[in-house]
């Protein structure tokens, strides 16, 4: 397997991960986690304006441009010759020895650029049957909208749900719903469709933004507004949306059945609708 690791492409043992490095020692870095269909990197430039969004709040400085990142991302998919794939990488702040919390010098410290891209398929029988979530209060810091390294909040919420037997966690915090453990959550009531607004308590979701784009095509209204825990058990459909698993529908919250327990209408309309943008920009492939 090959990764790419700065602005090389190595086989994966050669490439040296330093102690001292702020990723490994503090978790300070960023990723992002991008689907490849059909060869494609799908909504990368999205991507890309995150992450260097998400750079910019961290006050840390990319040592490579957009272009470059985008030219070596491609070799590294077109290297492994995958077509239906995620492709995941992390910049982390760099090797910074000794050790020291102060923020180093970007000129002395370079960020460190790692990647790699695996097979993987749409998972088809998850979005048919959809999944159940528990809620689990939302104790992540008030940074939500950046892509850190530091997921040790989404990890401890997914563990807790997991512990309960649901599939994810459906995050609550000061009684308002935020988003799943690692991706956005959406409601629909009375043919309308919520989901929490931007801002610092939820990651700005690239699937969220297409969602949006989809559902204001096909009519269906969308309001970006936080809602109450309670409402969750009154909602007519429930899902999650995130690059590695698309559209999901949620069919439990908690012990309640959403809707009669099966994936509904206008979720299933937005799946539709969904495939078939991943379709048009990237061509026809092998998943179903
Ligand atoms: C906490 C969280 N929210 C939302 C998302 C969905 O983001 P995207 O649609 O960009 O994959 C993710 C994805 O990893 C996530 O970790």
């Amino acid at each position: 397997m090959h990764i790419l690791w700065n602005d090389q492409l190595v086989e994966r043992e050669a490439v040296k991960i330093d102690i001292e490095d702020r990723g490994y020692q503090y978790g300070d870095g960023l990723y992002e986690m991008i689907r490849v269909y059909n060869g494609q990197l799908y909504m990368l430039s999205e991507h890309l304006e995150r992450l260097w969004q998400g750079a910019e709040k961290i006050r840390m400085v990319l040592p490579f441009t957009k272009e470059g990142l985008t030219d070596n991302l491609k070799k590294l998919v077109a290297l492994e010759g995958i077509k239906e794939g995620k492709l995941y990488f992390q910049v982390t702040r760099g090797i910074d020895s000794p050790r020291n919390h102060v923020l180093p010098d970007p000129e002395k410290v370079k960020a460190v650029l790692t990647g790699n891209v695996l097979p993987y398929q749409r998972p088809v029988e998850l979005m048919e049957t959809g999944m159940s979530v528990g809620v689990v209060p939302d104790t992540r810091w008030l940074h939500c909208d950046i892509k850190s390294l530091s997921l040790m909040g989404n990890v401890l919420a997914l563990d807790e749900a997991k512990r309960q037997g649901f599939d994810d966690a459906v995050l609550v915090r000061d009684g308002k719903v935020t988003e799943a453990s690692a991706a956005n959550f959406w409601l629909v009531k009375d043919g309308v469709v919520y989901t929490h607004p931007d801002g610092n308590l939820i990651l700005p979701g690239i699937t969220k933004m297409k969602i949006i784009e989809l559902a204001h095509e096909l009519g269906i209204p969308v309001k970006e507004t936080a809602v109450a825990e309670a409402e969750l058990f009154n909602a007519d459909e429930c899902f999650t949306s995130s690059s590695l698993k698309e559209i999901t529908p949620v069919v439990k919250v908690n012990e309640k059945i959403i809707g009669s327990g099966i994936p509904g209408a206008i979720t299933k309309k937005l799946i539709a609708a969904y495939i078939a943008d991943v379709n048009a920009q990237c061509g026809e492939s092998d998943n179903r």
